[in-house]
């Protein structure tokens, strides 16, 4: 695992003694826009969710060395989805926690240090984005975990992986009980074949991408199609995207959502998912 372990004391200021921060520190790499992608689609798919929740509650996980997708993320979910959310970015390292407080407006947003625990707070929903790709795939699971017994009552941990401009994307939405679904996502308008994709799947299956494991046989169904559907290339990339999408579930993948999230880019079934 690259990073520093957190030491058992938490740092003066960190929070309440309690919670130990759990995590280590490791590269802080942000960029603006990064995560519209997953971002709309939480809007779309975990707005309910967070309508119905009774604390309006977000935590940004591993926001890293600059706070502006946190920024980003409050602003898009108080447009799309209400007013009142909070969002309060926790970070391992407290020298990103001490950066990023200029940039907070509480109750609005706020910025904290934290690790997988939450430190103590229950929220509805957590986006924890490019955060795990650098653990070990070992410690995946039991993260999930600490994460999932954290969230409020029927809440939702949105974990994944992007490249650094958030072209290409890979995340899973997971519950108490695991895994729910997994969506990969792309600019098409820079996608040369949905093949690159596998380099930002999420921890959890970045290194099942062989021959015998699902995620390999999805992503390979998804390629083939595309080569399929190069008589669409005229029409532009999102009619191309549209009609191997449409193939994929034709042959028995059980794509969600419809064309009106597929368009963006999108993909998302159940996972683990049934294979054809
Ligand atoms: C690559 S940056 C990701 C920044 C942002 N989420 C994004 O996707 O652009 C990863 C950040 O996660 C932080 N981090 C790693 N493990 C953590 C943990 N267990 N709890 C909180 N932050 C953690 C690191 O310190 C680092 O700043």
């Amino acid at each position: 695992m690259a990073g520093t372990r957190v030491d058992a004391t938490p740092a003066p200021g960190s929070g309440p003694a309690r919670h130990r921060p759990l995590g280590v520190v490791t590269r802080g790499t942000t960029n603006p826009n990064r995560l519209r992608r997953v971002d709309n689609w939480i809007v779309e798919t975990c707005g309910e969710a967070l309508r119905d929740a009774a604390d309006p509650l977000v935590v940004d996980l591993g926001y890293g060395a600059s706070p502006v997708t946190a920024v980003e993320l409050r602003a898009r979910l108080a447009a799309a989805v209400r007013p009142d959310v909070r969002v309060v970015g926790l970070e391992i390292d407290p020298v990103r926690v001490a950066a990023a407080q200029p940039s907070a407006d509480p109750p609005r947003l706020t910025f904290a240090r934290g690790g997988f625990e939450l430190a103590g707070l229950r929220p509805a929903l957590v986006r924890a984005f490019n955060v795990l790709r650098q653990y070990d795939e070992r410690e995946v699971a039991e993260a999930w975990r600490t994460m999932t017994a954290a969230l409020a009552p029927g809440g939702l941990l949105v974990e994944g992986t992007c490249d650094e401009l958030g072209r290409l994307a890979g995340w899973l939405l997971i519950d108490a009980d695991g895994p729910r679904t997994l969506t990969l996502a792309a600019k098409l308008s820079t996608l040369d074949t949905p093949a690159e994709l596998a380099e930002r799947l999420p921890k959890a299956l970045i290194h099942r991408n062989v021959p015998g494991e699902p995620i390999h046989d999805l992503i390979r169904a998804l390629d083939d199609a595309w080569h399929a559907a190069a008589g669409y290339a005229p029409f532009g990339p999102r009619q191309r995207w549209l009609r191997a999408v449409s193939a994929v579930r034709d042959a028995g993948w059980p794509i969600l959502h419809g064309p009106r999230r597929w368009r963006h880019g999108e993909l998302t079934l159940p996972w683990p998912s049934p294979t054809p």
